[in-house]
């Protein structure tokens, strides 16, 4: 309903549920990223920076989400799914990208929220005040988010009249003063703007700057020469730091990583020293987990309660039961699933193998491909010989059974219930529960061998 005039009902002065659409900007390669994949691929807290700000916009159930992209952008579309994308077929600027999204909006007239995908730790609170701004009558036309970052660089910047507060117009730094390069409220990039304005005012957007570029940003005085207002809104350096380079990138990690950790010990987790525990974006932990320092949780972890994880430990993709204990020094391959109360120590290495309750896997083993039953002991040193070259075979471990130091188990093999097998054996036959096997040559021993040998060594060298 362009140029028809906008307008919603309120009830009983309470707001109202308006449409929200959100256009993504994400066509630009990062060429400062020095890099072959495209910039909001690159991961934040382990998912590419693109798919955590998705993630943040579809909290707010928008009705319609587009992300723009480049030619050839096709794993960014793969990221952006299940939303639409549209393809910015040359690289005109922030404007221009935006009309990009216009089809594929179809008429929405509701409020447009812009972000920009090298932006992508803004939080879900700061973008409802934006809505917020937005519905307030006078309800402005653009609502910008500003920010005061300490070294304000390259960022647009916001001038204000400073009578009533509004936006009067950004500028870009190339474009602005020095009077102007002086004033320290930036321009984010983000915007929410009435849906019904927005593409016409794209659609008179010049490029009579340095840069030749449709720049967005230029919405705010062309609004405001149709009579609109245009207000600002301020969010933190933290959630708006726009990533460029990959110096911004590890910024925007650390970032991450810092809200990660408060939200974990929030959640009910000790974590004796934050800043040495690195966390995925989906890592799940129980209450009174205890995570001791210098821990690295990979993608799909789930901790039970009451775990403990001493130092050097590295998980991905495993599953931990209630009250285990792990470390330090443990690595949880793909496919660990740890039983409750069960013990994984130092230099173990556990891949696609459940080790069950109470079970005790200690020191130095790799356990692959198998099974350890519950209350099983598996002794120092233990391997479980799952690959033959070719392919992968399982190795099961009764419950009780226990395996004596320095043992190899040559898959597919099978120790029954409450077996022993003696230290230092290569168990490649199945193993009867209750039995005792053991594969190691006789003793042998000969006395006074030794003194013999060395007294001859003694006498040759003389
Ligand atoms: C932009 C803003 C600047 C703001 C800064 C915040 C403009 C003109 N400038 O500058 O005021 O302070 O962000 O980080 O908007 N993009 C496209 N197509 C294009 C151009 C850009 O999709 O033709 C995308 C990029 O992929 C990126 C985003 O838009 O995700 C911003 O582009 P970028 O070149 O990084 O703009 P800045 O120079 O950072
Ligand atoms: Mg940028």
């Amino acid at each position: 309903m362009a140029g028809s005039g906008h307008y919603h009902i309120d009830f009983g002065g309470s707001m109202t549920k308006r449409k929200t659409a959100a256009v993504v900007l994400a066509a630009g390669m990062g060429t400062r990223m020095r890099s072959a994949l495209p910039k909001v691929l690159h991961p934040v807290a382990g998912r590419p920076m693109l798919r955590a700000l998705l993630d943040t916009v579809e909290d707010l159930a928008p009705e319609r989400v587009v992300v723009v992209v480049g030619p050839g952008m096709e794993a960014v579309g793969r990221a952006a799914a299940p939303h639409a994308t549209a393809i910015q077929e040359q690289r005109l600027g922030t404007g221009h990208a935006v009309g990009c999204a216009g089809a594929a909006l179809g008429g929405f007239d509701g409020d447009v929220l812009v972000l920009y995908g090298d932006t992508p730790l803004v939080t879900r609170k700061t973008l409802d005040r934006m809505l917020e701004a937005r519905r307030k009558a006078p309800e402005p036309v653009v609502v910008v988010l500003g920010f005061r970052p300490r070294d304000p660089g390259e960022y647009g910047r916001l001038l204000t009249d400073p009578a009533t507060g509004e936006v009067t117009a950004i500028v870009e730094h190339g474009e602005a003063t020095p009077e102007q390069r002086a004033v320290g409220l930036c321009n984010s990039g983000v915007m929410v703007v009435d849906g019904a304005r927005l593409f016409g005012l794209i659609d008179r957007l010049g490029a009579d700057n340095a840069k030749g570029e449709y720049f967005l940003t230029d919405i705010v005085a062309l609004a405001r020469k149709d009579g609109g207002r245009c207000v600002f809104v301020e969010g933190t350096e933290e959630e708006l730091i726009g990533v460029n380079s990959r110096k911004d990138l590890a910024r925007a990690e650390a970032i991450a990583q810092d809200r990660l950790r408060d939200a974990a010990m929030e959640a009910g987790a000790t974590l004796i020293d934050p800043s040495t525990v690195y966390f995925h974006h989906d890592t799940r932990l129980g209450r009174d987990v205890v995570i001791h320092p210098h821990v690295v949780f990979g993608p799909g972890v789930t901790v039970g309660d009451g775990v403990v994880i001493k130092s050097f430990c590295h998980l991905e993709e495993a599953e931990v039961g209630r009250g285990a204990l792990l470390g330090p020094y443990a690595r949880l391959r793909p496919g660990a699933e740890i039983g409750e109360d069960a013990h994984i120590g130092n230099f173990v290495e556990i891949k696609k193998a459940k080790v069950e309750k109470g079970a005790k896997v200690n020191h130095l083993s790799y356990i692959g491909d198998g099974r350890v039953g519950p209350g099983a002991n598996i002794g120092a040193g233990t391997i479980f010989c799952n690959y033959d070259g070719f392919d992968k075979a399982f190795t099961d471990v009764g419950a009780g059974a226990f395996i004596g130091s320095n043992s190899a188990l040559v898959a597919p093999v099978k120790v029954g219930d409450g077996a022993i097998v003696g230290a230092g054996s290569v168990i490649a036959k199945d193993v009867a529960g209750d039995a005792l096997a053991v594969t190691r040559g006789p003793h042998r021993e000969i006395p006074g061998w030794a003194a013999r040998y060395r007294a001859k060594k003694k006498k040759k060298k003389d």
